[in-house]
């Protein structure tokens, strides 16, 4: 049916076809017709503004638009201060508005230069040092930028796996839809077999993880992007470079130059996740994960800064969805065990293989041997349920100290 003969019935069963799991579940609750369409609407315009890029400057319009009805009654009350103390607020907001929209929506901004590399700094420095950009430069990566990141890409996945399914990172430049990132133009999308194998997910965050590592020190902007991708649009730009019988999309990662022009809701959003679990409530000492582990005692203490940068490491929308149990046998050996602590069937298992990416980087920087295996529930010597929570993923074995 052509959009312009949908009738306003049509127009609600599409939107809500659209909507989320929990959108629906909120939307299922109300009972009276008029309610439910109405608030059908308002998530409708919500996800259309998401997808369509504007929702990102939307935030201070509604404040706005309260501060000058606010201005406006109090201007009929005779209240002259009061309407121009409100009037100042609300022009206040509207020029952030107005700013954001010119230099980040319409791009009209002076050049911004090109960010410094980040190769002087130690591995542990690089880790902390990263955070997701949101908001890109306009300009598309250099060609020494591209190949020295390419190289990178077909480094770490030519690297050994830790599951036995293929898994790749297609690069993509286009403007793919998605939220909240703006001006994002360069894409690195991880793509799995399309039947469902967990250790593979684990390879993308990986994997992935160690191009964004290189990324950032080359002094790029990475974003790993999962549920806020339009996988249609991706699939758009991928052509046929990917098979709907055989792939799946897990998430994308934006790569460019950060930009320092970053609208008002961006900067918000971006504040909220600068903050994290202590290790304590990360790593454990026992599989019951009740006893935070002493990480100054030995041999945990050599492992020196490896827990601060897993306890960095991102995870779709800062879940932080990943724990560790270590144990230290009689025999001396030492292992750590690593859990989801949630029953998501891909982004937690992109954050523990995130984790696991840094934990084995880490311990290459401090000349610290070991490697990942799967062991069953008996090899770990605890009694297991199969979906039982935390959900066990891999162990990471100490083969030597030196
Ligand atoms: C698998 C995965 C999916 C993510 N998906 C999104 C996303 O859809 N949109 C977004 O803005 N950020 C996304 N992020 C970034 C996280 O929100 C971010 O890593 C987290 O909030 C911690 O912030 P930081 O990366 O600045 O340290 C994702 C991260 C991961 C690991």
């Amino acid at each position: 049916m052509a959009n312009n003969t949908l009738t306003h019935k049509d127009r609600i069963a599409e939107i809500y076809s659209k909507l989320g799991a929990n959108e629906r579940a909120i939307v299922d609750k109300q009972k009276i017709t008029v309610l439910r369409n109405l608030f059908i609407l308002m998530v409708g315009t919500k996800l259309r503004l998401q997808f369509t890029g504007w929702l990102q400057y939307m935030l201070p319009v509604p404040p706005m638009l309260v501060l000058f009805l606010i201005a406006g009654i109090a201007r009929l009350l005779g209240g002259i201060q009061a309407a121009i103390g409100f009037a100042i607020l609300g022009s206040i907001l509207l020029t952030v508005f107005a700013f954001d929209l010119v230099t980040v929506k319409f791009r009209l901004r002076p050049p911004e230069r090109l960010p410094k590399r980040k190769d002087h700094m130690d591995l542990f420095d690089l880790m902390s040092s990263r955070r997701s950009c949101r908001s890109f430069q306009t300009r598309n990566l250099t060609e020494a930028d591209y190949n020295e990141l390419m190289e990178s890409v077909r480094k770490h996945g030519a690297e050994t796996k830790l599951g036995k399914s293929n898994i790749r990172f297609e690069y993509v430049s286009a403007p793919l839809t998605v939220w909240p990132t703006v001006n994002a133009t360069e894409f690195f999308v991880a793509i799995a077999p399309l039947e469902y194998d967990r250790l593979a997910i684990v390879d993308v965050g990986r994997s992935l993880q160690k191009i964004v590592m290189d990324a950032t020190g080359m002094g790029l902007g990475t974003c790993w992007i999962g549920p806020g991708a339009d996988h249609k649009s991706i699939m758009q730009h991928l052509g046929d470079r990917f098979d709907t019988k055989k792939d799946q999309i897990v998430c994308v990662c934006a790569v460019g130059y950060k930009s320092s022009f970053i609208p008002m809701f961006i900067r918000i959003f971006n504040a909220q996740f600068y903050r994290r679990l202590p290790i304590s409530s990360l790593f454990f000492a026992d599989p019951q994960m009740k006893e935070p582990l002493n990480v100054d005692r030995y041999p945990f203490d050599k492992f020196e800064r490896n827990y601060e940068i897993c306890q960095w490491a991102p995870s779709s929308y800062n879940g932080q969805t990943t724990r560790c149990v270590a144990v230290t046998n009689s025999d001396g050996s030492t292992r750590f065990d690593f859990y989801a602590v949630t029953a998501s069937r891909y982004y937690a298992a992109v954050a523990t293989g995130i984790w696991c990416a840094n934990w084995e980087m880490g311990c290459e920087t401090l000349g610290i041997h070991g490697h990942f295996t799967v062991l069953t529930a008996e090899e770990r010597g605890i009694q297991e349920k199969e979906c039982q929570l935390p959900k066990y993923d891999i162990s990471w074995v100490l083969d030597e100290m030196h």
